[in-house]
């Protein structure tokens, strides 16, 4: 069952109706003013933790929208898809949302209206009035649809999408999701207490006829990136050891992750554990001459990010659990497949992850559980220093 990158054998079946992209250069701010001014929403609501001094994330993966909008099953699949939303979005309350990745199942949308899936998918978000934003996954990058296509459509339709793309020349083909978000202690701080890294992993396929397969990790020039962002950080708001912390967000798991499944624990690591990570699994990992080429960015996110608690993936429907990366010393977690779209089996269910900070330290611990959509918790841990 670990097959994310079905039904490319429909490639076969498109015909060539293409219209031109019309994108403008992503956003981009000099280095100069990174130094002076590092608020890259200044005309957003900041995003902060409550007046107790929590903070909670909930992380919609794998919503995969869009499926067979031929047959009747596809549809109300995604009609369950937005129920679950709302119901978790009304009973949980959480501060800021995450959808990290495969929003829709790109492979079956028509070039004409394949983003306005993304409509609908923020609309329980947009009427609850939550801050949010998205990474993209292999599923969002097919012939009729891209990442980039799909962030503007989200930045267009969803007030409170904090969804940005990197600057040019980062990123790599058809990899422009890549940023951060700062999130505030209180609202007048003069430097952000956390910050939310998100990462495009890339793969899937590039757009239009002849349309072929898009590397699937984290391009390489992300890592000079994570480099400069974090020295402009230190330069603006002071060194971040002592003051801020991080979490990391990545639709494909890292491919140092799936060396750590023999030795899962389920006591220490519990959570569903019913996908066997192989080939496509994780970054780098669909062509055998392509492995470890996820290595420079997993090498600079860990060493110029301090504090990161975790690093959080979706893509591998059957997991759920947390481990701890021993040659990085981080803690990686599988989220929850949110969505009634893409693989699954009967008993797997569907949910979210939360993520809650009980104070703002930067150090300090975090506790996060998956959340079924009825209600039931599973694999709830701490994330510290002593986790695993
Ligand atoms: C939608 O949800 C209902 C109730 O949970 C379920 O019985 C049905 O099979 C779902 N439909 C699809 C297409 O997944
Ligand atoms: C892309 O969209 C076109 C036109 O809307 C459609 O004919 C074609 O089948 C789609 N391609 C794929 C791969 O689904
Ligand atoms: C896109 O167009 C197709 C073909 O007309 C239709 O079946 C589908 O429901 C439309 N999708 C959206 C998201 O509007
Ligand atoms: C796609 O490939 C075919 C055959 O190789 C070629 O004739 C055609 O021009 C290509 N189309 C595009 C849009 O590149
Ligand atoms: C960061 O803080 C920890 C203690 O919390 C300390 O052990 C470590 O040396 C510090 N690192 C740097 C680079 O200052
Ligand atoms: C809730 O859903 C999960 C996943 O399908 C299932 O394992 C669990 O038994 C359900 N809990 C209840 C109380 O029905
Ligand atoms: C998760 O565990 C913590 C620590 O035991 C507990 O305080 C919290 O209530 C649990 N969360 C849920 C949703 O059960």
């Amino acid at each position: 069952m670990v097959f994310p990158y079905r039904t490319a054998f429909r490639l076969a079946l498109w015909s060539s109706v293409l219209l031109p992209l019309a994108c403008a250069a992503p956003h981009a701010r000099s280095q100069e003013s990174l130094t002076v001014d590092l608020d890259p929403y200044p005309t957003k609501p900041r995003v902060t933790f409550r007046s107790d001094g929590t903070f909670k994330i909930t992380v919609f993966s794998d919503l995969h929208y869009g499926e067979n909008p031929w047959d009747a099953w596809g549809p109300e699949q995604d009609i369950n898809s937005t129920e679950l939303m709302k119901i978790v979005l009304g009973q949980e309350q959480p501060d800021y949302v995450i959808l990290n990745g495969d929003l829709i199942t790109g492979e079956n949308t028509f070039r004409q209206n394949s983003t306005h899936l993304i409509d609908e998918i923020v609309a329980p978000l947009n009427a609850a009035g939550i801050p949010f934003s998205s990474t993209q996954g292999n599923h969002d990058n097919e012939p009729n649809i891209t990442h980039l296509e799909e962030i503007k459509r989200e930045q267009l339709v969803a007030p409170l999408s904090y969804t940005r793309t990197a600057p040019p020349g980062v990123g790599g083909e058809q990899g422009p999701g890549t940023y951060w978000v700062p999130v505030y202690e209180h609202v007048s701080d003069s430097t952000p207490i956390l910050v939310l890294w998100f990462f495009d992993s890339r793969g899937g396929f590039s757009k239009g006829a002849n349309s072929t397969a898009v590397p699937d990790w984290v391009d390489e020039t992300v890592a000079g990136w994570i480099q400069s962002e974090a020295a402009a950080m230190d330069a603006a708001w002071g060194p971040a050891n002592a003051s801020r912390g991080a979490l990391a967000f990545v639709h494909i798991p890292p491919h140092a992750i799936q060396a750590l499944q023999p030795d899962l624990n389920s006591a220490r690591d519990p959570g569903l554990n019913a996908d066997l990570l192989g080939s496509g699994s994780t970054q780098a990992t669909t062509d055998s001459a392509n492995l470890g080429k996820d290595q420079p960015f997993w090498d600079a996110l860990n060493e110029y990010v301090p504090n990161l608690h975790a690093v959080f993936s979706g893509h591998d429907h059957g997991n759920e659990w947390c481990v701890r990366e021993p040659t990085k010393n981080v803690i990686f977690c599988f989220g929850k497949h949110s969505g009634y779209g893409g693989y699954s089996d009967s008993w797997w269910g569907h949910g979210v992850r939360n993520i809650v900070f009980s104070s703002p330290d930067p150090k300090g611990a975090l506790q996060s559980w998956i959340r079924y959509e009825n209600g039931t918790i599973n694999a709830n841990v701490t994330l510290d220093a002593s986790y695993n």
